[in-house]
């Protein structure tokens, strides 16, 4: 069984990254750089919040917080979404969901110009991901580091069943977008199950890679896994641990413990795709400091 190692690859990339970073840096005198809008004190959101910054800074690019209180305003959110949209030092531009309930979410996606959405969040991207213009777009971070696990690790998927549990437009839908492309690394035959999918482990068992991304704890055990599947693990859930000092402990959508045990490669939690997504987005940071200046 192939542990994939998603921290290990992500300070692979972050090195990499670094190396451009600094050789852009000589080129143009310039530095790409990610701002990120936190609203409000949702303390999850901290965390990850804190962890972009950190890994910004780590590979010598600019990074910006902007902490805005949760009574803020949907028109002020926009007019500084706006300003971020018009500065030339800024490259990528993150709203950090969840947003308060007087905020309409959309109103904001839609307000980040598309060019400088490395969340991939805006319909211009979403669309442009859709009909095959990777080039083009910017692709949604957690579904573009499961991809390139797949690369680095150099996993088939060209003619491979992949079922993936879970829709939502952050992870589901451009995961199912991405493994259906007519690329080497992709080409997959997908099928989506959710939470209405009855007899779901009817679907589950027929994976060849199998793609947890419904928010569950431990929700795909190893009656649902075909032997020899590759499983990888989307979710972070919290569940309290009474042997833990914090009470709490992290846990993904799988069942670690017994589908290792016939999974021929799987995602660990933590440290399997999480620290892949910080690294997708720089990644999508420093592809929209290329782009402006036609570097690369
Ligand atoms: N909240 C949880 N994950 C994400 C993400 O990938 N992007 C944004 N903007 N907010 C999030």
């Amino acid at each position: 069984m192939l542990l994939i190692d998603g921290k290990a690859i992500s300070e692979q990339i972050k090195s990499e990254l670094k190396i451009k970073v600094e050789t852009y840096k000589q080129r143009t005198g310039k530095v790409a750089g990610l701002s990120v809008i936190i609203v409000g004190e949702n303390p999850a959101s901290q965390v990850y919040v804190r962890n972009k910054a950190k890994s910004c800074v780590e590979i010598g690019m600019r990074s910006e917080v902007i902490e805005l209180p949760a009574t803020i305003s949907q028109a002020d959110l926009l007019k500084r979404i706006d300003e971020l949209n018009h500065n030339p030092d800024v490259h990528g531009i993150l709203v950090q969901q969840p947003l308060p309930k007087h905020i309409d979410d959309f109103a904001i996606t839609l307000a980040i110009q598309p060019e400088k959405d490395v969340d991939g969040f805006h319909p211009e991207n979403v669309g442009k991901l859709c009909i095959g213009r990777l080039d083009e777009c910017f692709i949604s971070c957690t579904p573009f580091g499961v991809i390139e696990l797949f690369k680095r690790y150099q996993i088939q998927t060209e003619g491979k069943h992949c079922v993936i549990v879970g829709r939502s437009n952050i992870v589901g839908k451009p995961m199912a977008m991405l493994m259906m492309q007519k690329l080497k690394q992709m080409n997959a035959t997908v099928t989506v199950c959710h939470s209405a999918t009855p007899n779901i482990s009817d679907f589950t068992r027929q994976a060849d890679i199998l793609i947890a991304a419904i928010g569950k704890a431990n929700f795909i055990t190893a009656e649902m896994v075909k032997s020899g599947a590759v499983v990888i693990d989307v979710g972070i859930n919290q569940i309290d641990d009474a042997t833990k000092k914090s009470g709490k402990r992290l846990v993904g959508d799988v069942d670690f413990d017994g589908v290792s045990k016939l999974a021929s490669a799987i995602t660990p939690v933590p440290g399997g795709v999480g620290p892949m997504t910080i690294a997708m987005l720089l990644s999508n940071t420093l592809t929209s400091f290329e782009r402006h200046y036609h570097l690369s």
